[in-house]
């Protein structure tokens, strides 16, 4: 009895151990870039899946087909795009650094719109990974991509639901599929 218990033990101990292991790689090292996404309100304009659409800053280009690297994505998020709607993070930006260059002076009526809220620089470099990580390069967005970024079986996510069980070479009904 007591030799059964132990090796039960042994066993849960065990099994503990290598739960752990396996899980520490799968932790995401890129949930704080994706915390970042949501806090800063890329997705307010870029919208969850990265491929933007028409928004209150304009119409965001996709990130998905995005060819910026990652300091470039970086550059991009600090310092935002002169003559559009894409805002800058960085705090003191085109006052204490300049920008592309710039100080807001240089900058005129091209300087960009400040973002809502300003981001440290870690918070930046991880909002880039994440870019890289999940959106840059990824096609289109799918259901399982939707439910794991809203956590949840959102309601939001089953237009994709809709499209992935129809045939590919279904005609579109609404003739602006895209
Ligand atoms: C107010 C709307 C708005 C918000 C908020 C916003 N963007 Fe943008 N973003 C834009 C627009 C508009 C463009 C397109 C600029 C252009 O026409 O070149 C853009 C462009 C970009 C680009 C350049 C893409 C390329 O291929 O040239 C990157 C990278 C980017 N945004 C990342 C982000 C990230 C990350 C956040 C959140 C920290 C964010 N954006 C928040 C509107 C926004």
């Amino acid at each position: 009895m007591l030799l059964v218990s132990v090796v039960a033990l042994n066993f849960s101990i065990g099994t503990t151990a290598y739960g752990q292991s396996a899980q520490a790689p799968a932790s995401d090292p890129t949930n704080a870039g994706k915390a970042v996404f949501s806090k800063a309100n890329c997705v307010g304009c870029h919208k969850w899946h990265g491929n933007g659409g028409g928004g209150y800053g304009g119409d965001a280009l996709s990130l998905r087909k995005t060819e910026l690297t990652r300091d470039q994505i970086i550059e991009i998020v600090g310092c935002g795009r002169p003559g559009t709607g894409m805002p800058f993070f960085m705090r003191g930006a085109y006052d204490e650094v300049k920008c592309h260059g710039m100080n807001r002076q240089d900058a005129g009526a091209q300087m960009p719109p400040e973002g809502g809220t300003f981001l440290r620089p870690k918070d930046i470099e991880a909002v880039a990974d994440y870019v890289i990580a999940h959106i840059k390069g990824a096609g289109e967005p799918t259901y399982a991509e939707c439910v794991t970024f809203f956590s949840s079986t959102s309601r939001v996510c089953d237009v994709y639901k809709t499209q992935a069980q129809k045939p590919d070479d279904a005609p579109a009904s609404t003739g602006k599929g895209q």
